[in-house]
């Protein structure tokens, strides 16, 4: 028998409680042996809960417990989390995580201790919610070479988008939901500004790559710049508007990691990933190109996760699995500023102005016919160039929006 203690009991530890109780049988089955929820460590008191004298409030009676083989850190952040998650893994406990910033952040560290330890750390659950695509990555596509993951890694902002897009959702209105349904962060913002996607592309690049990347360097852009004009505009162009997270391989050892709002066309089987799912592509010379789609957030899709991490870590308590990554040098991740690629411009400058700087891109503007866009609205999507080689040209525009296009 396996007795686990999960550590924060949020939308995710509270899901993960009920999983273990309501698929007792099929997860003793799976992991040909019963699995017990033994404590529920939150500072906060739980009067309608029914686990009863399973909460505590005290970490260390876990830590001190040789019962508890598997932790459960659905804390989040990078605090306490990371505190007990360290404390836990020296205390020979292997941990299972849906918590995107401390991997992302402390990752490598925290897989080093686990080796030393020769426990499991998992965490199939930081990166797309209930998709699996952590064991596919580091198993399934094991034989690749892999050169490229992106795709949408955020459920709140894609359920956003999509409410403002099909169903005229004004933001505000649609963030609300997305906070009742349980698919933000606490912070919303981390979701709004790309924070949760730049972690989760890091951890991504992080797997797919086997270099580390600093969440805090990453070149990062939200939705709060993406303007129904924009949405309009990429629609005349034949495309939608998605927040993507993209890592690809460079030539000279060096890796491009961003996220931004990209205009996708239409026929790309990602733009129609819609409202809290998401979708996550992984290209590698074997394989092609292999697709991921799913849940991306929410209590069960994300419980669903880390409990069969959970079985893992029951079913490799002698033999740890390998999952790991090496620290990179400085320098390795670059960003758009200095990678070839096209941009989607909206600019209000004078028809001469948008000519003199970028004489053969054709010009889409619809004065008069849709509200909000004034007369002189432009947009256009550039060639394939650096941020760094169209900066002289984009600095005589008065430049509105500015996003990449997939290609
Ligand atoms: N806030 C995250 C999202 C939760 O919306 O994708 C899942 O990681």
């Amino acid at each position: 028998m396996a007795k686990v203690a999960i550590l924060g009991f949020g939308t995710v530890g509270s899901g993960v409680a009920e999983v273990l109780r309501e698929n007792a049988a099929g997860i003793a089955h799976n992991a040909a042996e019963e699995i017990t929820l033994k404590y529920i460590v939150d500072i906060r008191d739980f009067p309608e809960s029914t686990y009863g004298s399973a909460h505590i409030k005290d970490f260390s009676v876990v830590e001190q417990d040789p019962e508890v083989t598997i932790v459960v850190e659905t804390i989040g952040g990078v605090g306490v989390a990371y505190n007990f998650t360290k404390r836990a893994l020296l205390a020979g406990k292997s941990v299972v995580t849906s918590n995107k910033e401390l991997v992302a952040a402390h990752g490598l560290e925290l897989l080093a201790i686990a080796k030393e330890m020769n426990v499991n750390y998992l965490f199939e659950a930081s990166v797309g919610g209930g998709i699996p695509i952590i064991r596919p990555i580091t198993q399934c596509l094991a034989a690749n070479e892999l050169d490229e993951v992106y795709g949408i890694l955020n459920g709140t902002t894609n359920y956003i988008l999509t409410s403002m897009v099909k169903d005229g959702a004004a933001f505000e209105d649609a963030l609300k939901e997305a906070q009742r349904r349980g698919y933000a962060e606490q912070d919303p913002s981390a979701d709004i500004e790309g924070k949760d996607a730049t972690r989760k592309i890091c951890i991504l690049a992080d797997l797919c790559f086997g270099k580390n990347v600093e969440p805090d360097g990453v070149f990062t852009r939200g939705i709060g710049t993406v303007t129904a004009d924009d949405v309009e505009y990429a629609r005349r162009l034949g495309c939608k508007i998605k927040l993507l997270g993209r890592a690809v391989r460079l030539p000279e050892g060096r890796a491009l990691v961003y996220v931004a709002p990209h205009l996708i066309h239409k026929t790309s089987l990602l733009s129609n990933v819609d409202g809290v799912m998401n979708g996550i592509v992984v290209r590698g010379n074997a394989i092609g190109e292999a697709m991921f789609y799913g849940a991306g957030a929410g209590k069960l899709p994300t419980a669903s996760a880390v409990t069969a991490d959970i079985i893992d870590a029951a079913k490799h308590r002698k033999a740890r699995k390998y999952l790991g990554w090496e620290a990179s040098e400085p320098g390795y991740a670059v960003s758009p500023e200095s990678v070839p690629m096209s941009w989607y411009v909206r600019t209000d400058s004078s028809l001469t102005a948008v000519g003199a700087a970028f004489p053969k891109v054709r010009l889409v503007s619809f004065p008069g016919e849709y509200p909000g866009a004034g007369p002189d609205h432009y947009a256009f999507v550039t060639e394939k160039a650096s941020l760094a080689e169209l900066r002289s040209r984009l600095d005589s525009l008065n430049i509105l929006s500015l996003f990449p296009v997939l290609d």
